[in-house]
Order: C-alpha cells, then structure tokens, then sequence
C-alpha cells in the first residue's frame, strides 16, 4: 500500500527572520545551511541537507509540511490515490523540487487548508551534522524529523486524509477537558517507529499547527535548551512534564510567530506488531504546566 514514510521538512512563513533565527540557532539548537535568493532561511538538525525552511511574509504560520515517500512508483502512486479521492493535487516542476533539495514533489492541501507537500530523494549534506549546542544530536532517520500537532476543522475528514489516504496508523487517542465544558479528543498517527508523525485535533485555535516537536538525543540537552530559552527570554508555554503516550519527557516554547515548539526526548517508538491501541484521559502524566501556575 502506498503511504508517506516520515515527516521530511517544515517550512514556517515568519514576520520577523532575525527572530526567528535567533530562536532556532541559539535557542533550539538548529545549524543554518544556507540562506536563499528570496532571503528565507534554511537549516539542518542531521544530514539532510534542508529540515526546516523560514520563509519572509506575514503570515506567521506553517506554510506547508513536508512528508517523505520511499521511491517515485510509491510517490506517483500515492498522488494518484489522493487524485482519485477528489483532492487537486500538482506536480511542481525541476526548480520547486531543488527549492525544497528533493528528486521529486507534489503538492495538495489536507482537509484543513494546510499545505502539503509529498516528496522523495531529499538531498543530504556529506559533512557530518553538528550542533556545538545539542552534543546528543536530534533523534531523525527512520522516524523523520519530529511531529507536528494539526488544529482541524473536520475531524472525520482529517482522519481519512492521513488515515487512508497517507496511510497513517492510529497510536491512540486523549480524551480530556482543555477547561471545565471545553472538551478536547486529540487523535495520534504514526508512520514509522515515532509514537506520532502526526496529531491532530478540534481546538479553537487561530494557526494551522497548535506546535511542532524536535527530539533530541538526551535530557540534558533538552535541560540545556529550556535554559537557553530562558536565558534569551523565550517564553516558555509549558515547562517540563511527560504525556502518557508517547512517553516523551519535554517542554513547550512559544515560537517568535506564536504557535510553540515542543523539545523532548526519550519518546516511545512503535512496534505494530504488540502495539495495542487505547484512550488516554489526561495530556501529560505530570508536569507541563504553564510557568507561574500551581
Ligand atoms: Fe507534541
């Protein structure tokens, strides 16, 4: 069966770069690449040679998601399918594909309006990644660069989309009160051994993504990255604690365009043969609270 492999790249479109950059070299720990004709920023987390993409502009947004298939056969076929299931998707030419350093790419929207863009043969760098910053490095490969929390609108809609169409599994689901009358089910999608590729819920929120998540090799990065965050006067969102899921131990920053980054590490890999799929009722087993609450 045709499906993504792993989430390959973001591309956030920012109001303010030097901000931006600041937080993803000095906060988070990202190393630049390059920088691009139309000024947008380009930068590593491993030995791909394009992970995350800043684009000037002022919507202050995700501006599309990248995700990996294995070959061309599998990308082609995997167009067909979301073709045949009624979505407008197009092939971008030579020069949209060396934009994002991959063979081959098409793009469509998810039943959200977030843009997507399916790809294979991204280009990798022969200098071994280093971050002076994360000594452990970011945990990538097989279980692609990290997650992103989508805010759908439809959520039955959203559920096929990456279900059946992207071939998506479910890992499980959060079923809790964001505030008392405010309820929140959270669905969570793998796949790859990351516990999720790919959350999604109904919340009343104004950005495409609730957060995007990067793990890293061990907790004293991740410790190191919470001080730097603070030491730079980053806000923090939500300071340490583990979600009983995927197991991961992290905090959530707020990006310089408001939507937040989560930074974790020890998360739970998958294995679809004894993984057995279950309802949680709380987001974090402890911890994960906004600084100055009790
Ligand atoms: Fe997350």
């Amino acid at each position: 069966m045709s499906g993504i492999s792993r989430l390959g790249y973001l591309g956030f479109e920012v109001s303010d770069l030097a901000a931006w950059e600041h937080f993803a070299v000095d906060g988070l720990g990202l190393v630049v690449a390059s920088r691009l004709e139309d000024g947008s920023l380009v930068l590593r987390m491993d030995d791909q040679a394009q992970r995350i993409t800043l684009h000037p502009g002022e919507r202050d947004d995700l501006a599309y998601a990248g995700y990996e298939v294995e070959d061309e056969p599998a990308l082609r076929a995997l167009a067909e399918k979301l073709s045949g299931a009624g979505f407008a998707v197009t092939e971008s030419g030579p020069e949209a594909a060396k934009a994002r350093g991959v063979r081959g790419l098409f793009q469509l929207e998810d039943p959200n309006g977030v843009p997507i863009e399916l790809f294979w043969g991204p280009a990798r760098v022969d200098e071994p990644f280093r971050s002076d910053l994360v000594p452990s490095g970011f945990v990538t490969d097989d279980q692609g660069m990290g997650h992103i929390l989508v805010v759908a609108r439809d959520e039955a809609a959203t559920e096929r989309f990456y279900r059946e169409l992207l071939g998506m599994k479910i890992s499980d689901w959060i079923e809790t009160e964001l505030a008392p009358g405010l309820p929140l089910r959270a669905t969570f999608l793998h796949s790859n051994p990351r516990h999720h590729t790919v959350a999604f819920g109904a919340a009343p929120l104004p950005k495409r993504i609730h957060h995007f998540m990067l793990q890293m090799g061990s907790r004293d990065d991740v410790g190191l990255a919470h001080d730097r965050c603070i030491d730079a006067g980053f806000a923090i969102a939500n300071g340490f604690g583990k979600h009983p899921n995927d197991g991961m131990f992290s905090f959530y920053a707020k990006t310089p365009s408001g939507f937040e980054v989560e930074i974790g590490c020890g998360g739970r890999r998958v294995d679809d043969a004894t993984w057995e799929v279950r309802t949680y009722d709380r987001l974090s087993t402890w911890g994960h609270r906004p600084p100055g609450t009790a």
